[in-house]
């Protein structure tokens, strides 16, 4: 099998040379030779609900193409688009029956063509979401596994006797309940971390590993410069099925709460991993991870001991973090410490909205702006989650009737389900937010009419114009696409400072993350640079525009202060 598949990616080899949509990944930028991913800005685009081109209340492939000016101009360089694959839904997509195929509700594999080509043309790459841990329950490949016991397809997924009348062990669906569903054709259960419509694919299969490294490829071919891998973490399951360790307590399914350490993150998914990657490298393309890890350490794995694995696992951590100078600069430091090139993210579908996670209630729209100031200047690479850039906020079902999400449904009310964070972009203060022409597929807070792109892009102190500021600046300041990080004031438990340091320059961000005025002063003299020498590059603190040191500083609550300084 993998002698077979060396030779289709040799085959591939030669086809990228001849293909301009392929030479088009091969490019680097940076003026240190960064790879191309380095010095981009991703942006996450969840399909149903960014742009609808045909009035049926849903987002599709043709509304993406409508705004990529509007994606160009705000700076991005990179769109990952959430699976837009043929699927029966029940997850939002996440659930795929055909990995080669766009689903019609998005639009044509011709639209997805176009799609590209207009990318390309904006400077803007495209990422799919692969699904690499199960497929749909409609997927050919699970229709045919489930007809028999014998059927060919049978090994593609996990199929186990049962314990008596119990399920194999105590696993369980993070999605509520067992995660072993009984298949009354074929008298036994097949094995699901997510949805029972999601069965898990066997991994230690050499047919399931052929087939999706296959896969990335065939997208590669068609010109995607890359993959979100999503659920890598759960790709393996212990072959002899042991218990998982039952914690106290119960989850918001009413279920017990588990110690998952026999199917989530088991050293196979390296392997896996690597091989991804192998195929990934014939194409210059990168693999973002959704990887849900506890610490630095266990991040550090996900980009291989040779770095041969994930080029961005994502640093979900940073989601779960309190909006404190403290807590936030000691992560900064361990993923400093750790080497790597690191990708940032404060937001996507599956979490409540970055404006309400770090928000206080009050100044909402200044943590915004804090948070995008830190995130975006950091060394690294930014995800962003769209609407982000505007403020957007989470809008949450008020009826259990109402929910979408299943999970929702099931977990009602202690889990109301991802609705909320998945609402349609708010293009404008226009029926249904610009949205569509239709009755959008989720409904749409008021806010809209004070959070939209028409309205932000008119005021100069929006969220969006701090956004668009901060990500100009990145893609040009020397210091910011190349600088190291170095700590300032570590002690401060108010104020977050750093300088990003290059042989071309320096800039220093001071970041007041409370709610009262600070006072801070810097000596720079030890990083060998003039405190005295500063010129601002951008500030939330208008009387701040004209300063020119930073001996000495008074910050405004939540004020953003970034300027150069010189030797
Ligand atoms: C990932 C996706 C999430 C989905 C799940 C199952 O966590 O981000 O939206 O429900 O995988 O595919």
């Amino acid at each position: 099998m993998r002698r077979k598949f060396a030779s289709a990616v040799l085959m591939l080899v030669v086809l990228a040379v001849a293909s301009p949509a392929l030479q088009a990944q091969t490019k680097t930028t940076g003026a240190q030779g960064h790879p191309w991913y380095q010095n981009a800005v991703f942006y996450e685009i969840y399909p149903r609900s960014f742009m609808d081109s045909n009035g049926d209340g849903v987002g599709d492939l043709n509304g993406i193409a409508s705004k990529l000016d509007y994606l160009h101009d705000l700076g991005v360089d990179a769109i990952w688009i959430a699976p837009c694959f043929p699927s029966p839904q029940v997850d939002f997509g996440y659930d795929v029956s055909d990995y080669e195929n766009i689903d019609p509700m998005y639009g044509t594999l011709a639209d997805f063509d176009r799609l590209q080509k207009l990318g390309e043309e904006h400077g803007i790459r495209i990422i799919l979401d692969l699904v690499v841990n199960h497929t749909s329950d409609q997927h050919p490949w699970f229709i045919d596994s489930r007809s028999s016991r014998t059927s060919e397809k049978r090994d593609w997924y996990i199929w186990r006797d049962g314990k008596g009348k119990n399920p194999p062990n105590n696993w369980l669906s993070t999605f509520g309940g067992s995660a072993w569903q009984w298949d009354r054709k074929t008298n036994q259960y097949y094995y699901h971390f997510f949805y029972a419509q999601q069965p898990d694919l066997n991994w230690r299969n050499p047919a399931v590993v052929d087939a999706m490294y296959g896969t990335t490829a065939w997208w590669y071919q068609r010109g995607v410069a890359g993959f979100r891998l999503d659920a890598v973490d759960t790709l393996y399951e212990d072959p002899n099925l042991k218990d998982n360790p039952v914690l106290p307590g119960k989850n918001a399914f009413g279920d017990p709460n588990l110690q998952n350490i026999y199917n989530d993150k088991l050293p196979e998914v390296h392997t896996a991993l690597k091989g991804l990657r192998a195929v990934a490298d014939k194409y210059n393309a990168v693999l973002i991870g959704e990887t849900w890890t506890d610490n630095v350490a266990e991040l550090k794995e996900y980009y291989g001991a040779g770095h041969d694995e994930l080029q961005m696992p994502m640093d979900l951590m940073l989601t779960e973090l309190t909006f404190s100078a403290p807590v936030l600069r000691e992560h900064i430091k361990a993923v400093e410490a750790s080497g790597e090139w690191p990708a940032y993210v404060i937001s996507n579908h599956d979490i409540v909205r970055a404006w309400n996670r770090y928000g206080d209630g009050r100044h909402n729209d200044a943590i915004a702006k804090d948070m995008a100031a830190m995130y975006l200047t950091l060394r690294g690479t930014p995800i962003m989650y769209y609407g982000e850039e505007i403020g957007m906020q989470n809008n949450d079902p008020k009826r259990r009737e109402d929910v979408k999400d299943p999970i929702g449904r099931t977990g009602w009310p202690k889990e109301k389900g991802r609705d909320g964070e998945r609402t349609p972009m708010q293009w404008s203060a226009d029926p249904h937010a610009g949205f569509t022409t239709g009755t959008p597929w989720n409904a749409i807070p008021g806010t809209y009419r004070a959070y939209n792109v028409a309205d932000e892009l008119k005021d100069p102190d929006s969220i969006l114009n701090w956004y668009k500021g901060l990500l100009a600046l990145r893609h040009t300041n020397p210091a910011l696409l190349e600088g190291r990080y170095v700590a300032l004031d570590e002690n401060n438990p108010n104020v977050l400072s750093y300088l990003r340091k290059s042989n071309g320059g320096a800039a220093i961000i001071v970041i007041n993350l409370s709610a009262a005025p600070q006072k801070v002063n810097f000596d720079l003299s030890p990083q060998g640079l003039r405190a005295g020498s500063a010129k601002t590059l951008m500030t939330t603190q208008a009387p701040l525009k004209e300063n020119s040191s930073v001996e000495q500083l008074a910050l405004e609550p939540f004020a953003v202060y970034i300027a150069e300084v010189r030797k």
